[in-house]
């Protein structure tokens, strides 16, 4: 079997990272997408010196989870520096999907155009473009790698997933732990344990690969190894630094291979229950995987290299979890088992769902 695995992310991680910034802009102009926390934390005064007059302007108040609603404000704000070509999104997967989705540029000038690609997949050419430089301060959504943006409408009660190939895929990644070293507790943990999913769910995934499975093995060892350390230890920078590699790595799986079925559970719980999406997505790894081991020997051997003896794995997980305080049940929640049970129909016939293993080809 021909493996086939393609991302063109350059990618620039270590310590100090971040220092190769502005050779990546070159004398290209550029406007900074940020996190409102990054004022206070000295990286808009640091952006600032280290770009000088190539930097055309700073948006520094980009909050959770980007809604249509949002983005619509936001867009012709950004385009009116129509000179700068390059975003540099310095924040968390939240600031990064919101500059892929100012990437396209519409005929109109307005958001409306993508809305309605989005809303109902409508025809959209789109006359020019910006390209996107991504800092990502989480360690986390692998966003920094990925060719698409979770867009969020609170509106319709959806999440929509903006693609477009030729526009979305960031030009490079600079992946530097000392952006994440004054990253809260909890924002930490759920971000550590979206990257977890990534992983895991890039193997039980019918898109997988030799390539894919090699990263996502990776990085889920390393983020059972490393984040309960990390979690009792959030300042220190070599943890820092294992965490942001380990993500990077489950990114770059997933880039090819896209979610599965956690990920697809999620979407209603975050919607409806505004559970963050790190936590949302990793709940339900341990009853995820229980249904995905035993469906195919292959994948059987991939998942023992993540996680050890399958018998127990499940269980193990599910002990991680809790040991991290994160509740392992839909009731847990205020989901009933039937309300759980629909969901679990309902997660496994949605785009990602169908990605799953465990679903009928
Ligand atoms: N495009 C993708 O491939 C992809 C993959 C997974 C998740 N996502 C999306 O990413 C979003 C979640 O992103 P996230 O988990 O990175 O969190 P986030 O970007 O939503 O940030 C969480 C919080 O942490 C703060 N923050 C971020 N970096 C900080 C830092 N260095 N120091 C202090 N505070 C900081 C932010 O201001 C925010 O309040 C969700 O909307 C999710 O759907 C996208
Ligand atoms: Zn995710």
């Amino acid at each position: 079997m021909h493996h086939h695995f393609h991302n063109p992310v350059k990618t620039v991680g270590g310590i100090g990272a971040l220092a190769a910034l502005p050779g990546l802009l070159g004398e290209r102009s550029a406007v900074l997408l940020t996190f409102p926390e990054a004022e206070s934390l000295g990286f808009v005064a640091l952006l600032r010196k280290m770009l000088g007059y190539r930097l055309a302007a700073v948006f520094d108040g980009i909050a959770p989870n980007p809604d249509i609603a949002e983005l619509s404000v936001l867009y012709p704000q950004v385009w009116q520096h129509d000179g700068a070509e390059v975003l540099i999104a310095l924040g968390g997967g939240s600031v990064i999907d919101t500059a892929k989705a100012m990437l396209p540029g519409t005929a109109s000038g307005r958001f409306d155009e993508i809305a309605a690609l989005l809303r109902d997949g409508a025809a959209v050419e789109f006359p020019r473009r910006k390209t996107l430089i991504a800092v990502p301060t989480t360690a986390g959504t692998g966003s920094e790698v990925t060719p698409w943006a979770t867009v969020w409408d609170r509106e319709l009660q959806r999440k929509h997933s903006l693609h477009l190939p030729a526009i979305t895929w960031p030009e490079a990644a600079v992946v530097d732990p000392k952006t994440m070293q004054q990253l809260p507790q909890a924002v930490t943990l759920q971000s550590g344990l979206d990257a977890l999913s990534h992983a895991l769910e890039a193997i039980w995934n019918r898109n997988a690969n030799a390539v894919s499975d090699a990263l996502a093995v990776a990085a889920a060892r390393e983020i059972l190894a490393t984040l309960p350390a990390l979690h009792r230890q959030p300042q220190d920078l070599q943890l820092r630094e294992a965490m942001a590699l380990a993500a990077l790595k489950a990114g770059l799986a997933f880039s090819n291979t896209r979610t599965a079925l956690a990920h697809s559970l999620s979407y209603p719980m975050t919607l409806r229950l505004g559970l963050p999406h790190g936590i949302a997505c990793s709940f339900t790894l341990p009853q995820v995987a229980r249904l995905a081991i035993g469906r195919d020997a292959a994948r059987d051997a991939v998942l023992a290299q993540a996680l050890g003896p399958l018998h127990d794995a499940p269980t193990r997980l599910e002990a991680f979890l809790r040991d991290l305080g994160v509740k392992t049940n839909f009731s847990d929640y205020g989901i009933g088992d039937s309300e759980a049970a629909a969901m679990f129909d309902e997660a496994l016939r949605g785009d990602r769902g169908r990605n799953f293993i465990g679903v009928a080809a």
